[in-house]
């Protein structure tokens, strides 16, 4: 559009400028070179199409014009002026010319031409009355605006796709010079309550609580701006009628410096999406406390299951052990049938004893609680081989004591899932587990030698091994990784940090 008003001033200036001249020859006509040849040296100096048309027909054409039109001095000398004019344009044209003729319009109008290979292309042209060979006839001027033309069209059919990105947008879309707002779209309405046009020319500073907001803001985006193309924060923000509301902004430079101070912001109401994600986080928290406190009663109640098999069951079958071998000693020796019985009755009271001393070690292993943590995995590994038959070395490298009561049973519970795993899933002829205290974290790693295992059984919602693990470590604020081994087998890697371990319980 610019362009175009431009092209028309040139015009316009090169109009006057000619017709000036023009006027002035007039008066001086008499004394040097004739009327007709000064139109042809204007026409020769001039920078746009001039012509000369007289009866209708071409009477002088210049360089300019022919090049617009494509045809020789020849051609355009013998034919109809109208047939260059496109059919559709035509009468409009002629208005036009009449209109300007008559001097009821001034301006220069525009039509379209065929050139001889069949192009179209845009003219803009002024026409007057001159006197020429003695008879009147038609002076044009005129102007091949075709490129800008069509680069004002590209222009128009650029802001129009513009505004309808912007107005396809569900964000708030917001320019700002030196914190004034320049432009907006339509959804500032849904998410500021204000229309576009009340933004216009008002300072940035009504969609945040207060001034000192505002200012820290600004500070931030064209502090940061300076250095990079974008920037995105979320920061709360105030609706027209007053209510608060979260907003995640991504603020953009217009340019590639930021001299100008010219930024776009765009602003997306997330109020809803946090407190959602706040109520989610909250749920999966209750969730987590409610697991601790279940796993902790569980602990417990083994401990208390554990303790009272071992020390009441165990202590009665003992006594009643011994109790027997005194029976076995006093039985006539020459009853050969009571002699087997109590001897049968003592072994299965033995065997009872160890059943029970398994299940009691099942249940809580009393190592943990008597020996510690590595003395406890030493003795899982050993005992897991010897259940097994898989090979399971030990390496451990960490001292006890820096170890909470209730992370070794962490991480006691982890260790025999993975060795639970192994058995039934790894087709592993060995394994290696290591506990190390590195800094201040405490790293439990199970590798064995099996098939390995894929991303999709290590993250499968169903794999509730796997998630137990993950979330008895998360509890102490760790990790667990777990992955394939190279060249074959899978690896399991625990690591919990110990300074924070008390805290989380
Ligand atoms: N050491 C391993 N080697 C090969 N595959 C494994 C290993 N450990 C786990 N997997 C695979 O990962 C899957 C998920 O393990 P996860 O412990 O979560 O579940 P599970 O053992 O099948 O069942 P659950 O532990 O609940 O009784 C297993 O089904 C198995 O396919
Ligand atoms: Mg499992």
């Amino acid at each position: 559009m610019g362009l175009e008003k431009k092209s028309k001033k040139e015009l316009i200036d090169l109009v006057n400028h000619l017709q000036a001249q023009l006027s002035n020859n007039g008066r001086t006509q008499s004394k040097g070179a004739s009327g007709e040849d000064l139109y042809k040296i204007l026409a020769h100096s001039s920078q746009v199409g001039f012509y000369i048309m007289q009866n209708r027909k071409f009477q002088f054409i210049n360089s300019h014009f022919r090049e617009y039109a494509g045809y020789t001095e020849e051609e355009m000398l013998n034919m109809n002026p109208t047939s260059l004019v496109l059919p559709e344009d035509r009468r409009k044209m002629a208005k036009n010319a009449i209109m300007m003729l008559k001097e009821q319009r001034f301006s220069p109008y525009e039509f379209r031409i065929v050139t001889k290979d069949d192009r179209i292309k845009w003219i803009l042209e002024t026409v007057m009355s001159i006197t020429y060979k003695g008879k009147r006839a038609i002076l044009g001027n005129s102007m091949d605006v075709t490129e800008r033309k069509e680069a004002g069209r590209r222009l128009e059919e650029l802001e129009a796709l513009e505004s309808s990105i912007l107005d396809a947008i569900p964000q708030a879309v917001v320019g700002l010079h030196e914190r004034r707002i320049n432009f907006a779209n339509n959804a500032v309405k849904s998410i500021f309550g204000w229309h576009r046009e009340e933004l216009i020319g008002k300072s940035i500073r009504v969609i945040y609580r207060n001034e000192e907001e505002a200012d820290t803001i600004a500070g931030l985006f064209y502090s940061s701006l300076e250095n990079q193309r974008t920037y995105t924060t979320e920061f709360p923000c105030r609706k027209k009628d007053g209510r608060e509301i979260l907003c995640r902004m991504k603020a953009s430079r217009i340019g590639e410096k930021l001299r100008e101070r010219r930024i776009v912001v765009t602003y997306e109401d997330i109020t809803q999406q946090k407190k959602a994600q706040e109520e989610l986080e909250r749920s999966r928290q209750e969730l987590r406390n409610l697991s601790v406190h279940l796993q902790s009663v569980r602990e417990k109640e083994s401990t208390r299951i554990a303790r009272k098999i071992h020390d009441e069951l165990g202590q009665s079958l003992t006594a009643l052990q011994m109790d027997l071998s005194w029976l076995e000693g006093r039985l006539p020796k020459q009853n050969e049938q009571i002699q087997d019985k109590a001897r049968r009755m003592s072994r299965l009271v033995d065997s009872t004893i160890e059943s029970v001393h398994k299940i009691s070690t099942e249940l809580r292993p009393s190592l943990l609680d008597d020996l510690g943590l590595p003395a406890a995995i030493e003795w899982q590994a050993d005992d897991f081989q010897k259940r097994s038959g898989i090979r399971c070395e030990a390496f451990l490298d960490c001292s006890d004591s820096s170890i909470d009561k209730d992370l070794a049973t962490t991480i006691f519970r982890i260790f025999q899932e993975t060795l639970t795993n192994i058995v039934h899933h790894s087709k592993a002829t060995k394994c290696r587990v290591s506990l190390t205290e590195k800094g201040k974290e405490l790293c439990l790693e199970v590798a064995d030698n099996g098939i390995g295992i894929t991303r999709r059984q290590i993250d499968d919602p169903q794999s509730f091994g796997m998630i137990g693990m993950r979330e008895r470590a998360h509890l102490w604020g760790g990790t667990v990784h777990v992955r394939g081994g190279k060249p074959q087998g899978t690896i399991v890697n625990v690591k919990i940090p110990l300074n924070k371990g008390d805290s989380i319980k």
